[in-house]
């Protein structure tokens, strides 16, 4: 039993060294490596546990298992990573809640203590909320349920929820009956829906960073009530990660963790009135060709690249990679501008540079490219959106006040590359596509690109 507990604390050992690792692009591979053998060790440890007594189900589960993690790791598209994310905290969620569940049915009465009662609730209800709560943000992310769906009294019923869950949890503990369980599950599976159903636009990767710290919590839970101190190392430490990580991406958006989980309501109806619909560009938008762009980066000295979504779906990273070399080899100095929520999940855009092999001193985070945006004579706004819209700097009306942006229209000239004029993830227009100095080349960003490496290699 000390071999195991040892283990677990090498294993632990391994999960700090690796988060530590994740902190950095640079170091981030390793990271994740150093995670992945501390995990191996983990299970290791706890199979040669002399509690086990059968492998035959535990090895199947491993084999299935695996061969679907090794499949949809494989096979998915970095676009797809925040659904896969949010699933596999639902899963995670729906494990510890299994296990508390399993576990109250095989342990008799006489056994369970009231510490043990607190975890095994603790497991359960925060392991339901995770699951349903992380089927909903993965319906919404792949765009199957609507983005943020106002319920009437959406917050009292939350609230109503709240403190039924409470209730139950605090009657279970007392009597240990099986069937306030039950209720206690069936009532945090609605919350679960009912907390991230409202949530929307820009607000959903923080939801995303928090149900996988729910998740965490809800494991280390389940490691009282196993008594495994594996887990409960395990799931400490993703629960802390990922208030940490929810944490920093509100300060991203500039929004508190009570507002965004409170978010559908705090988006009062007047800033939803104010949106403007499509007459907004009407006459007032400058569209250009990738020649026009080519001149104009000949004369540049300083360019900056503002990459977003758009990069992503457009699989444009190597011909980004590829225009920028070109312009440096004619002696422009070339920056990428990185947004902390630009794209669709945290460092988004700087595994995707990354993999073109755009150099790590080439990526610029926003605090410190803010200032350099006076000094740029042309800045390339690459399928980024909310990211660069102005309104959240300067108009308090809009559902995005607050949010930090690219200074990008702080710039002599800035090229604007998506397909059409539509809005991106928060639904709003933007007003840098009509600011004077600002033009539209339309088009796939990859192609467009494509263009522009070859107007620019014929000037
Ligand atoms: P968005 O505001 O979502 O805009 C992306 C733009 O890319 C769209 O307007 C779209 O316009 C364009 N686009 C799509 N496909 C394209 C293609 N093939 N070629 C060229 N352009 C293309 O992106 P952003 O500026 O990166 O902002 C990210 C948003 O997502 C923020 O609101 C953020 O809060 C939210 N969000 C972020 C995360 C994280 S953690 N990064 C997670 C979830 C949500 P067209 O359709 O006209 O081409």
């Amino acid at each position: 039993m000390q071999w195991i507990n040892l283990a677990y604390l090498v294993a632990a050992v391994f999960f700090i060294i690796g988060l530590k690792g994740l902190s950095s692009p640079r170091t981030a591979p390793r990271g994740n490596l150093i995670g992945a053998v501390g995990m191996l060790i983990a299970i290791v440890a706890t199979l040669v546990n002399k509690e086990v007594l059968s492998f035959g189900w535990i090895i199947a589960g491993m084999v299935v298992g695996g061969a679907i993690g090794v499949y949809i790791a494989r096979s998915v598209k970095m676009t797809a990573m925040p659904e896969m994310v949010a699933l596999l905290n639902g899963f995670g969620g729906g494990a510890s809640l299994l296990v508390a569940l399993s576990q109250f049915i095989i342990t008799p009465a006489s056994s369970q203590t009231t510490f043990w009662l607190v975890a095994l609730t603790l497991s359960a209800l925060i392991g339901s909320v995770t699951v349903t709560g992380s089927l909903v943000a993965w319906a919404k992310l792949q765009g199957y349920a609507e983005k943020a769906l106002r319920i009437p009294n959406q917050n009292l019923l939350r609230v109503v929820l709240g403190f039924g869950a409470v209730a139950l949890s605090a009657l279970f503990i007392w009597q240990g009956w099986g069937w306030i369980l039950v209720l206690l599950v069936a009532v945090a599976l609605v919350l679960g829906v009912l907390l991230v159903v409202a949530i929307g636009g820009a607000d959903m990767p923080v939801v995303i960073a928090l149900l996988n710290s729910y998740s965490g919590l809800a494991a280390a839970a389940t490691g009282f009530v196993l008594l495994n101190n594996g887990l409960i190392i395990s799931g400490a430490l993703v629960g802390a990660s990922g208030v940490i990580l929810s944490q920093i991406m509100c300060k991203a958006m500039n929004r508190s963790l009570g507002s965004v989980l409170f978010g559908g309501a705090m988006v009062s109806d007047e800033q939803m009135a104010h949106v403007p619909g499509k007459e907004f560009y009407e006459g007032k938008v400058k569209s250009c060709g990738a020649e026009e762009v080519a001149m104009l980066l000949e004369d540049a000295r300083k360019v900056v690249i503002a990459p977003g979504y758009g990069l992503a779906v457009a699989q444009a990273q190597h011909v980004t990679q590829e225009l920028s070399a070109l312009l440096e080899q004619r002696g422009v100095e070339v920056d990428f501008a990185i947004h902390p929520v630009a794209g669709r999940m945290p460092g988004h855009m700087n595994v995707l540079l990354a993999e073109a092999e755009v150099p790590y001193d080439k990526l610029i985070e926003m605090d410190d490219i803010n200032p350099e945006f006076s000094q740029t004579d042309v800045t390339i706004v690459l399928g980024a959106n909310d990211v660069t819209n102005p309104a959240a700097r300067d108009d308090p009306n809009s559902p995005i006040y607050g949010m930090p942006i690219l200074d990008v229209d702080k710039s002599r000239t800035v090229i604007v590359i998506k397909r059409s004029l539509s809005p991106g993830f928060a639904g709003i227009p933007n007003q840098l596509f009509i600011n004077d100095n600002s033009l539209m080349l339309f088009g796939d960003a990859k192609s467009v690109l494509q263009e522009l490496v070859r107007a620019v290699m014929e000037l």
